[in-house]
């Protein structure tokens, strides 16, 4: 409700408004999409790590301060992009994006524009901001999607367009979501919240990916891969390393003082990988790295060198490592590895809906809550259809 209602309003606001080594033909040429992604490796699980934002574009957004903090934390994250070609971010929601854009310099538009043409930074859902699924009008769903997508392919083209869906925070998902992003040409999408008892029986049955037949009308059209996040909110557990919320500097070198402390980080990260990979049929592992409430992400640099402590930790150690191969990856390149395998998905016909977090929270109060908002939401959207 609170992301549809956001949605129509930013919408009515805004009338304007795998560790493959660099080389050099990467960083002249476009090299976006799936050309981007490294290629797994057959007989290790390989976990793809997901360097993403998500939280903060709602936490903030009711907040003065969130004009500041946000271009702060794309600012960082562009930097650290550019110092290591395989570092890799996914950005969700077009209105955010745009808020930081429309106050770069050219110079700075420049540089973005090279990241997306390379691949290193990629857009995930796309639409304006990630809309409800439940209240919201089909309507409105189309126009605020029409409005991000727009923004994007005018700024990026090709290389700006997203290929997946993205709906981590909606309370409940729709069948005919499905078939409007199948029927826009999207790959694959992402879900976060799905119904306690369904996600329990999915884990166990393996079937956390699907094929999500969007509409028994449109047949094969509305099909659209389907693949629901493991853990829905945040990264595994202990692995917070950004600058305020942890406790964990790494530091290689120093054998002494950190050596210890980076095994337990990798050994917790490589035990939780292990409980995943028995829930899902591929050897890849969707493993998101969120920035999420609390101002991570400002120095993306301490972020992203923590991690690649421990992923050289992880792909150098033959003891821990021989299993694993550890890589930055997007979204966009777990899908294409998972389709790679040829597996024989199920299908899948329905709502997921209601969704209940736990057996006193479901979340359905919010269908008939605020009737009047949502009717005047309505004709409001009629009236922008008609001028
Ligand atoms: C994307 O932009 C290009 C160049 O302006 C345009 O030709 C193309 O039609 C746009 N694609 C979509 C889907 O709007
Ligand atoms: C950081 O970790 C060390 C060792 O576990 C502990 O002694 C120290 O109090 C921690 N510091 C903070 C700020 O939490």
């Amino acid at each position: 409700m609170a992301a549809a209602l956001l949605s129509l309003f930013l919408l009515f606001a805004s009338g304007v408004n795998s560790l493959s080594q660099p080389t050099q033909s990467r960083e002249t040429t476009i090299h976006c999409g799936y050309q981007a992604c490294s290629t797994p490796e057959k007989n290790k699980i390989n976990v793809h790590l997901v360097p993403q934002t998500y939280d903060f574009e709602w936490n903030k957004a009711g907040f003065p301060s969130f004009e500041i903090t946000v271009p702060n934390i794309l600012s960082s994250v562009v930097e650290a992009l550019l110092r290591n070609a395989n570092r890799r971010f996914v950005f969700a929601n077009t209105a955010f994006f745009w808020k930081w854009w429309s106050l770069q310099n050219a110079a700075s538009r420049k540089q973005m524009r090279k990241l997306v043409q390379q691949g290193r930074l990629e857009f995930i859902g796309g639409g304006w901001s990630t809309n409800d699924e439940a209240v919201t009008h089909y309507q409105a769903i189309i126009d605020q999607m029409t409005w991000g997508l727009r923004l994007l392919n005018d700024t990026f083209g090709e290389c700006g367009r997203p290929r997946v869906g993205w709906q981590i925070d909606p309370f409940g998902h729709s069948r005919e979501m499905a078939s409007i992003f199948a029927q826009m040409g999207y790959d694959g999408l992402f879900l976060g919240h799905v119904h306690y008892n369904d996600k329990r029986q999915r884990l166990n049955q393996k079937e956390m990916e699907m094929v999500w037949r969007g509409s028994s009308s449109l047949g094969p059209a509305a099909d659209l891969f389907t693949h629901i996040l493991y853990t829905e909110t945040d990264e595994p557990h202990d692995f917070y390393m950004d600058f305020l919320c942890s406790n964990f500097t790494v530091n290689d070198d120093d054998k002494y003082s950190s050596f210890y402390r980076i095994k337990q980080k990798v050994n917790n990260l490589l035990e939780t990988i292990n409980h995943q990979s028995r829930h899902y049929h591929t050897n890849n592992i969707f493993i998101g790295i969120r920035m999420s409430s609390n101002f991570r992400y400002e120095d993306a640099e301490t972020w992203y060198s923590n991690l690649e402590q421990v992923i050289r930790y992880v792909n150098a150690n033959q003891d821990i490592g021989k299993k694993f191969n550890i890589l930055y990856s997007t979204p966009n390149c777990y899908l294409k590895a998972v389709k790679d395998v040829n597996f024989i998905w199920t299908t899948f016909k329905n709502d997921f809906f209601p969704y209940a977090s736990n057996g006193h929270n479901f979340w359905s109060g919010y269908y008939t809550s605020c009737p009047t908002r949502k009717y005047q939401t309505h004709i409001a959207n009629n009236f922008l259809q008609v001028s």
